[in-house]
């Protein structure tokens, strides 16, 4: 892996084996490598005006350090931490800067290589050693970025992972995994618990193959347990979308829509990722992850279109589409949260398509009542890389969901398409529970990464930036 690390020595000082990054004012398309005649190496790279720096164009020159690096088959390379402080990102601070400065070059440097079975040697980047006074919080924060994106990468490498090796049962183990050696406790609950309490919704989703439905439950109390009295302590509630693969169930998904939906617990793997980063950062914060885990597939034990199965908080639900599973077993999670009394939750799934035709694939779309959540996470987001944007949770919609047969349908009773994202995020407005700051986080734009995000291809470890941030602040 990438060893970030720092020297209060001037640039002249360090030693040969060290390419030497010069940031140029030439367009970030211009650059060359050039030998010098004391034998060291320079790379000069285009970063384009100082005045126009955003942080959204600072965190991809930090990303195309490494890329061209890597291109080059450079394994050490030396950046002085003034050329990286633009006076357009001073506002930011410091802490931010040697943050985002961690976190891009890791991003950035992850490749999923589980399954390639010659592994390349010559290609890697070993080193960015970082020239350069620190403060004493900046250095504490270049650590903080450390272990974001690691935390991160490990929510890649778990998406990215095909369902063949990844049931609900892995996906518990890898949150066991995950959650080795730090305050976290771990319980993964099986089918016979999830009958006990009644997660019809969840237990439906499932029942069409033999890997075994979970719900993964993970406990952070980095503030102390509260008592019943103390209202101060309330844990935050995140909650993950974990279909380990989504065929569609019997409405199968179409081919080329369904090989990738092995990433269909995106979602499971962010909240896994960003409660183990809470606790690896030692936050005096209590933080709860819920996972529900299943397998959308295709067997005669299936459930059909047209059943109706009872969720936990007592909701009849009538599934008119199989291929709607994510919003089912989110559901009984929301219910499930409600033992915690939460002080706020935060769902995250890959819930729509319809997100991406929305937005694209830049942003994940948020959905909440609560303005101040929605802004708050919109500047974290602008702050931390990964983009949100909000669509509206009016009431006006719930009537498109008033089944006839049952209480609720899981689609729109008259099969529209229109507003898909949103009526996702409105059948989880049926479960939320009632009064709690609650936000839901259509992912499904960010479940695969694009050129322009100058990451591996497959997951991009969102929203695991974000959550930490917020989690931070809350
Ligand atoms: N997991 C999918 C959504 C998805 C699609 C995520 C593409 C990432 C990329 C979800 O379970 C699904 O199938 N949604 C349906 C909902 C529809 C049946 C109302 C969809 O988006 O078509
Ligand atoms: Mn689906
Ligand atoms: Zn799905």
């Amino acid at each position: 892996m990438l060893k970030i690390t720092t020297s209060a020595k001037d640039i002249s000082e360090i030693p040969k084996k060290y390419c030497r990054l010069v940031l140029t004012s030439d367009a970030p398309s211009k650059h060359r490598f050039v030998e010098l005649s004391d034998g060291s190496t320079e790379y000069r790279l285009g970063r384009g005006k100082a005045e126009e720096v955003t942080m959204r164009t600072f965190r991809t020159l930090v990303r195309s350090i490494v890329q061209t690096m890597k291109s080059h088959q450079v394994s050490e390379v030396a950046i002085k931490v003034e050329d990286l402080r633009f006076s357009t990102l001073s506002e930011q601070g410091g802490a931010w800067l040697l943050s985002t400065i961690a976190e891009n070059l890791l991003l950035a440097d992850y490749e999923f290589t589980t399954y390639k079975t010659k592994k390349k040697k010559e290609t890697t980047l070993k080193e960015v050693l970082l020239v350069g006074e620190l403060s004493k919080e900046e250095v504490a924060a270049l650590k903080r970025g450390q272990v974001v994106a690691e935390c991160a990468n490990q929510a890649r490498d778990i998406a990215n992972t095909p369902a063949c090796d990844l049931t609900p049962k892995d996906l518990g183990e890898a949150a066991k995994s995950l959650a080795k050696g730090t305050k976290i406790a771990v319980k993964v609950l099986g089918e016979a618990e999830l009958k006990k309490l009644k997660m019809g919704a969840l237990l439906a989703v499932g029942q069409g193959t033999k890997n075994e439905t979970k719900l993964i439950v993970l406990e952070y109390w980095g503030a102390g347990k509260p008592s019943a009295k103390d209202t101060s302590k309330k844990p935050l509630v995140l909650i993950g979308k974990g279909v380990t693969y989504d065929t569609g169930g019997l409405n199968v998904k179409p081919s080329g829509f369904m090989h990738d939906m092995h990433m269909d617990m995106s979602g499971g793997a962010a909240v896994l990722a960003s409660i183990t980063a809470a606790a690896k950062l030692g936050l005096n914060k209590n933080i709860i992850a819920l996972v529900p885990a299943a397998e959308n597939a295709i067997s005669a034990e299936a459930m059909r279109a047209g059943d109706i199965v009872t969720a936990m908080n007592g909701k009849t639900v009538e599934v008119l589409h199989t291929d709607a599973e994510g919003r089912m077993i989110l559901a009984d999670a929301l219910t499930y949260s409600e033992r915690y009394n939460p002080k706020a939750i935060l769902d995250v799934a890959t819930l729509t398509g319809a997100a991406l035709v929305a937005l694209g694939q830049q942003a994940s779309a948020i959905m909440t009542k609560d303005e101040k959540l929605q802004s708050t996470l919109m500047k974290l987001g602008e702050e931390s890389g990964d983009l949100v944007w909000p669509l509206p949770l009016w009431d006006e919609y719930k009537a498109s969901l008033k089944s006839t047969r049952a209480d609720i349908s899981n689609i729109a009773t008259n099969f529209s398409r229109f507003g898909g994202s949103i009526e996702g995020g409105t059948f989880l407005s049926f479960f939320a529970p009632k009064g709690v700051p609650w936000t839901h986080i259509d992912m499904a734009p960010r479940m695969d990464s694009i050129a322009s995000d100058k990451l591996a291809k497959g997951a991009t470890g969102e929203p695991v930036r974000l959550l930490v941030k917020y989690l931070e602040q809350a």
